[in-house]
């Protein structure tokens, strides 16, 4: 359409040229007959912007007309959005909610403005568990036994270590000796619990509650896994064993302590230990249902995270590497070539120590991580980047 023009001018100028007058008389009926065509295309054009134009009206009129009900929350949203984009707008309120309260800069705003306030390290005060209570499963020893003993050490006013085996193990007692010798009010406690069983850990995780009168941490740490088979020939049983304490025996831990969390109305930490085997297969380990178990647990955290953040409980899961504990030491039996093997999958070339987990336990715990629920942390040695 828009060399139309151009075409008539040259049809018109080549009239103009012609020798024969009735060559020129069709040139100029040919030249007048596309200067029809270019005024009725821009008729059409015009006519189609108004429409365009009287439908928007409409929509318009109609939207002023809707019930204030309705109409109102359109407004908030532009209003909203014009807030965020004003250069000259306040920022949020961005202090935290802790009673240590001023942290950080705004500690430091604080201190530069009132010559009484006192400056001084609050960092670690963060992540201080002073007087929570929690529950760990599988505390009986390995990674849970650990973690029970890092979070007391942060000033847990209890810890419970839930655990299937019907007597607490030697190495258990000494950690709960060591804890009363600490001499920080805190205390490890056993029970004998079977994560399958929800009935028993929603009532065993009650008495709790009832005894403590609160809840603010649980890490779901129970697991097994079976020696390695072919996925094509894994027996049902073994599958479905596995399944059962890894993957439903976390989900009874992890309501056992949402509900007591939800009862007292503290803010709470659910953690539920899976593995790098939740995100990648262990390579050269046939352990489907292990990695299958594991892989679950990172999508219940993200759910339980989604249901629960309202109610101020958080839910992660944390994925270890390979870490030398019972579990793995059964696992390998004699082939204890498999640590080298293990070794060299990550960069940094050796296997973890299960107190390599202390520090981070510690964090998900605490109120250090106030903002972080929905995620996997991992401690893996970068196993995941090759
Ligand atoms: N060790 C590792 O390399 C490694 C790596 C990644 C993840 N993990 C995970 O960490 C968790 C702890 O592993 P670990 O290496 O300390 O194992 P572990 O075998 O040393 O400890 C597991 C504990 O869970 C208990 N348990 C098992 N079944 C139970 C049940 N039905 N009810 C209650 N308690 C039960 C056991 O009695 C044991 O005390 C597991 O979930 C495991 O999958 C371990």
């Amino acid at each position: 359409m828009d060399a139309l023009p151009i075409i008539a001018g040259l049809l018109f100028e080549a009239s103009l040229s012609m020798p024969s007058p009735s060559l020129s008389f069709m040139l100029n009926q040919l030249t007048g007959l596309l200067i029809g065509l270019l005024f009725l295309h821009r008729i059409i054009t015009y006519n189609a912007a108004l429409n365009r134009l009287a439908h928007s009206l409409k929509i318009g009129r109609a939207v002023s007309q809707l019930p204030a009900r309705l109409h109102a929350p359109w407004t908030r949203t532009f209003a909203t959005t014009r807030t965020i984009f004003k250069a000259e707008s306040a920022p949020p309120p961005t202090q935290s909610i802790s009673p240590l309260a001023p942290i950080g800069v705004n500690a430091a705003l604080r201190a530069s403005s009132d010559p009484k306030f006192i400056p001084r390290p609050k960092i670690f005060d963060e992540f201080s568990l002073k007087d929570r209570v929690g529950i760990v499963t599988g505390g009986n020893r390995g990674l849970g036994l650990e973690m029970a003993l890092a979070l007391c050490e942060a000033g847990a006013r209890a810890i419970y270590c839930l655990d299937i085996a019907s007597e607490p193990s030697e190495e258990w007692r000494s950690t709960q000796e060591y804890v009363k010798r600490m001499e920080n009010g805190s205390r490890l406690v056993y029970v004998n619990t079977d994560v399958r069983d929800q009935k028993g850990m929603w009532e065993k995780v009650k008495d709790i509650g009832d005894k403590e009168g609160r809840m603010d941490v649980c890490v779901a740490c129970a697991g097994i896994v079976k020696q390695p088979s072919d996925c094509l020939e894994l027996p049902a049983e073994d599958f479905k064993e596995v399944l059962d304490v890894n993957l439903n025996g976390v989900l009874f831990t992890a309501q056992a302590a949402g509900r007591q969390m939800v009862r007292f109305g503290n803010p709470g930490s659910i953690v539920l230990v899976s593995s790098i085997a939740g995100s990648v297969a262990l390579r050269g380990d046939l352990v489907i249902a292990y990695n299958t178990s594991k892989s679950g647990l990172l999508q219940m955290a993200r759910s339980m995270a989604c249901e629960l953040g309202s109610k101020n409980i958080r839910v992660n899961t944390l994925s270890p590497g390979y870490i030398l504990t019972p579990l793995v030491a059964a696992y390998m039996g004699t082939n204890t070539h498999v640590i080298d093997r293990w070794s060299g999958m990550n960069p940094m070339g050796r296997i973890g120590r299960p107190d390599e987990l202390r520090g981070v336990i510690t964090w998900l715990a605490s109120d250090a991580s106030s903002f972080c629920t929905g995620s996997d942390i991992l401690v893996s040695g970068g196993h995941q980047s090759w």
